[in-house]
């Protein structure tokens, strides 16, 4: 966060002997270009200095300082500008984006992989592999789109998990784990290098390298906390991945916007840790990925609500 934008990279991106050709292309962009200094000048004007002469702008970006002002500012300088061309894909391509501005919250997915008869783990936290392999992958592509991933402390317990893409090309999200009195063992790989790890706890309030801890008051509801804390550290997504009581206070405080459940459909447990369950409302769709059934489950405010004018 806070690079340059898609803009400047594709223009650098082009090789010193095709430089000439730039005055005479078109360039598509899934979002209007920004027309404010941010993090990074406008790209608005970097477009009108390389004399670009068409831009083909997917949909709009509603954040406030730019809402159609980078493409009123390139319309002023002469390009032409064709607007909403596949609108609805590059709304959700951009949705994390357009949800963290708007609502000043992350986008929140909630993952889990449960046997045939509802469990996602054997009696006494026993962890089990669940998913296959193939579906696994599928898994770590999600989490390289994420910013940040979550689980609860029985998960950190029962499960060590590192929470990494390793079976993806992609970054590491930033790790973020429940650990109120602060009794999980640090030299769990969820701990490890490979990516920041928020510390959510009652103890305290400290840096210690990639570890940061984020002291919670215990008087309140902690994911709106978590929430407001992954707001300002500039973190626009996240997804969880258990266990069930964490899940679950996702979706009864309706702090989610996207479900997946994976299904292994030939496992049957009978008896071990019940999953959390959805509003049966908010299906939207299933398929099936090498023997696993994924359901998908949407929570996406009304139409009106969204970037589709
Ligand atoms: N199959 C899968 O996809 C999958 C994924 C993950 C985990 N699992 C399994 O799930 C089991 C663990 O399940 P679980 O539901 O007990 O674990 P969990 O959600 O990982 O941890 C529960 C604990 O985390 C804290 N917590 C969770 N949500 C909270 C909230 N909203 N506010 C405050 N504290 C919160 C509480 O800690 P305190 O008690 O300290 O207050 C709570 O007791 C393990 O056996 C694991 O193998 C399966």
């Amino acid at each position: 966060y806070g690079g340059p934008h898609a803009e400047v990279n594709c223009i650098n991106s082009v090789a010193e002997v095709n430089r000439h050709l730039i005055s005479s292309s078109t360039l598509y962009v899934s979002l209007e270009p920004c027309a404010h200094f941010g993090k990074t000048p406008p790209c608005a004007d970097l477009i009108i200095e390389k004399n670009i002469p068409k831009v083909v702008v997917a949909c709009h970006d509603s954040f406030a300082q730019v809402n159609g002002c980078g493409i009123q500012k390139l319309r002023n300088a002469g390009i032409e500008v064709v607007e909403n061309i596949m609108e609805k894909a590059a709304i959700n391509l951009n949705k994390r984006f357009f949800h963290f501005h708007r609502y000043q919250k992350p986008y929140v997915t909630l993952k889990w992989a449960q046997t045939a008869d509802g469990f996602v783990a054997g009696e006494n936290f026993q962890a089990l592999p669940i998913s296959n392999a193939y579906t696994n992958r599928w898994v770590h592509k999600m989490r390289a789109s994420e910013m940040a991933i979550m689980i609860g402390t029985n998960t950190a317990i029962h499960d060590a998990p590192s929470l990494t893409t390793r079976h993806w090309v992609g970054r590491n999200p930033v790790r973020v784990v429940i650990d109120k009195q602060l009794q999980l063992n640090k030299e769990a790989d969820l701990f490890n290098e490979a990516a920041t790890t928020i510390i959510l706890n009652e103890v305290k309030e400290a840096r210690d390298g990639h570890l940061h801890y984020f002291k919670i008051n215990k008087e309140e509801h902690l994911l709106p906390q978590l929430l407001q804390l992954l707001f300002q550290k500039n973190i626009n997504s996240l997804i969880v991945e258990g266990g069930p009581a964490l899940l679950q206070s996702f979706v009864e405080e309706g702090l989610w916007n996207e479900a997946y459940i994976i299904t292994n459909e030939a496992l049957f447990l009978r008896s071990g840790v019940k999953a959390a369950s959805l509003p049966a409302d908010k299906f939207i769709s299933s398929w099936h990925m090498a023997g696993d059934k994924i359901v998908y489950y949407n929570n996406l405010p009304s139409p009106s609500e969204t970037n589709i004018t």
